[in-house]
């Protein structure tokens, strides 16, 4: 969604505002634009619509440059793409760029309107231009003195903002920083951090648009307002009082934000599984053993009290939720339901207090999910869990317990190399719970060989990366499936048991980047009613694994060949399949019992992969979506 960044340093900051803007572009938006404050010290500004390519023709068109500036990818909320709506906001010689929703910007825009403040755009963000501008005049409904400086300018206005917010403004001739410009910022609900560099100071809605300038960052709390200039930066916490905030060291590496020679990101992240699962399972070492620890310092005391699981997710994550779901009611016996985050932030539901509450997010920045996480908490529920592969982001720093996936950035807005390490994740949580629950065998056979169904999982576990590894090698073979689908306008997907979730997962990938409609059903349910869709015109993917269900699944095959649709088998070796007409096969290396469905899901991936290919849709900046969906 909406990306920001802002600098104020010694030297010409329009390059680093570009090239974070270019970094950001993963995140998805409509256009982009940059204010900044050029060497008399006047605001100039250019925006576009489209890509931040337009926005720098643009700006070496106006020569636009530059030692302190702000700039924003936009993604529509309010008003429709168009260069007018396109942030930066101005009023009377301040800029402001935002992340986030304004609730109440409709009255606040009645009240500004009635001052004598003129909109030019529909968005939300231009109130808090006005309101800011207002806060600086006094002598009105938001300040009745007018404000010392911008920084107390910016105070005064979001105390009247409802909603979520991150905000970087800038303001001509600012009276607080005379000797020096700077950049004031401020957040609640949307991530922002600042970089502490060797040149100046930097803000950004996302760290890896910093890590060209530094490493060193300082991720703001919800209420905090700062001034940065290029010497120092100055904080104020949501009860107005002055605090520091600690400096990390990011432990992100340029590199893993670099596209290297893959043709997208969506294509390396798939191929990066093996590596991405062997870091999210490294802290399991040899041991034979899982720790709970591996989930918090109160992990233990956690899973031994919890009589129920409850997950909340959004999208994919929440298929990783779905999958779980059989894994801990067949392993730990315990009742686990998983909720779509944004119903259940709304639902009347019953809250058991005694149920471990799981949320799922890649970006751990889902505004829904987060949401939902709160709603929990005011419930009542305290054994709280979060999964996530952002380690400092908003979910992981309000739950009880949290374990980090070790997928590295994932810019590809459709989720693969996230989902399959959450499923790790969710694995390894099963695991420790079935043990809290006392279903797992902790005896070592008297032999000294452990042949506990502990040892058995963990052992499993550890040959997944090489497993996927394997998988991937099937590439050419999908790829040949996939010219067949291009022009298809649906698809059908089945899948029994664990494997439902999974067609899920296959359909989301499809219509995602390739913008085919397709369909998950579990395979049994296909006489209740979606077998009236079948005929020769409609591809039905089958996940075919050699488990118990697989006669069954045979049965509803059948139901698909005898009304001439046609059947795209991923089954396990063995499985006494035979390719022919109506009937394609893909063989999978091995059936992989309980983890199998990492394994099918990676070869649903790779067939939505190519078939977008094939249709030359922007397969990782898919027409409509964000990769990080911060508003509701
Ligand atoms: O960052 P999160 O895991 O919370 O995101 C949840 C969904 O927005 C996300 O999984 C979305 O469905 C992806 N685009 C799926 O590929």
């Amino acid at each position: 969604m909406c990306g920001i960044v802002g600098a104020v340093g010694a030297t010409e900051c329009t390059p680093f505002l570009l090239s974070g803007l270019r970094t950001l572009e993963y995140r998805g938006y409509d256009s982009a634009g940059l204010a900044l404050l050029d060497a008399s010290g006047a605001l100039v500004r250019a925006r576009a619509k489209g890509r931040v390519s337009e926005l720098e023709r643009r700006v070496a068109e106006q020569g636009v440059a530059g030692r302190v500036g702000i700039a924003h990818t936009r993604w529509a909320t309010h008003g429709v793409p168009a260069e007018r709506n396109a942030h930066p906001h101005v009023s009377r010689g301040l800029a402001v760029v935002h992340n986030g929703i304004i609730e109440n910007y409709a009255e606040l825009k009645q009240q500004l309107q009635a001052l004598g403040y003129a909109f030019t755009s529909d968005t939300d963000t231009e109130t808090i231009a006005h309101l800011v501008q207002a806060c600086l005049a006094g002598g009105n409904a938001f300040a009745d003195a007018p404000a010392a400086d911008l920084f107390a300018a910016v105070r005064c206005a979001v105390a009247h903002l409802e909603g979520a917010y991150a905000l970087a403004v800038v303001r001509e001739e600012e009276p607080g920083c005379s000797e020096e410009p700077c950049l004031i910022v401020a957040r609640e609900g949307s991530p922002l951090m600042l970089g502490v560099g060797e040149q100046g100071h930097y803000a950004a809605s996302d760290a890896s648009a910093l890590l060209s300038v530094t490493r060193r960052m300082i991720y703001l709390e919800n209420g905090d307002v700062g001034r940065l200039t290029r010497e120092a930066i100055e904080l104020i916490d949501g009860q107005g009082q002055p605090v520091a905030r600690e400096v990390v060291t990011s432990s992100l590496s340029a590199d893993a934000v670099e596209l290297g020679d893959y043709r997208h990101y969506m294509q390396k992240e798939i191929f990066e599984q093996p590596q991405a699962l062997g870091n999210t399972l490294e802290m399991l070492g040899g041991a034979g053993r899982l720790q709970p620890g591996i989930f918090g310092a109160d992990a233990e005391a956690i899973f031994a009290e919890v009589d129920a699981v409850l997950i909340l997710a959004c999208g994919t994550s929440s298929y990783a939720g779905m999958t779980a779901r059989y894994w801990i009611e067949q392993l730990a016996n315990l009742p686990c339901s998983v909720e779509i985050a944004s119903e259940y932030r709304y639902r009347h539901s019953v809250a058991n207090p005694r149920q471990l509450v799981v949320v799922i997010s890649q970006s751990g920045e889902t505004a829904d999910t987060l949401a939902a996480l709160h709603h929990a908490k005011a419930m009542g529920h305290t054994r709280t869990l979060a999964i996530c592969n952002v380690p400092e982001s908003a979910i992981v720093r309000e739950t009880a317990l949290r374990f980090i996936t070790r997928a590295g950035p994932e810019i590809g807005v459709a989720s693969t190399k996230a989902f399959t390490t959450q499923l790790a994740a969710l694995f390894l949580l099963t695991l420790l719970l079935a043990k809290a629950n006392g279903r797992l065998s902790n005896e070592s056979a008297n032999d000294g060989v452990d042949d506990s169904p502990e040892q058995a999982f963990l052992t499993e576990l550890r040959h997944l990366p090489v497993a996927v590894e394997k998988l991937l090698a099937l590439e050419p073979e999908i790829e040949a499936w996939a010219q067949r689908f291009a022009h298809k306008q649906h698809a059908l997907f089945l899948g029994r048991g664990h494997h439902y979730p999974i067609a899920l997962e296959g359909t989301l990938k499809l219509k995602e980047i390739s913008y085919i409609h397709a369909e998950a059903y579990p395979a049994g349910e296909l006489k209740h009613g979606p077998l009236a869709l079948v005929d020769a015109e409609m591809p039905v993917v089958v996940i075919a694994p050699n488990d118990e269900l697989l006669e069954k699944l045979k049965a509803n095959m059948q139901e698909v060949s005898a009304r001439g649709g046609q059947l795209y088998v991923f089954a396990d070796g063995c499985c006494g399949f035979e390719q022919g007409e109506g009937v394609n096969l893909i063989r999978l290396p091995e059936h992989y019992g309980l983890l199998s469905p990492v394994l099918h899901v990676v070869a649903l991936q790779l067939l939505a992969y190519h078939v977008a290919l094939v249709k030359g849709t922007d397969v990782d900046k898919p027409r409509n979506l964000a990769k990080s969906v911060t508003v509701e």
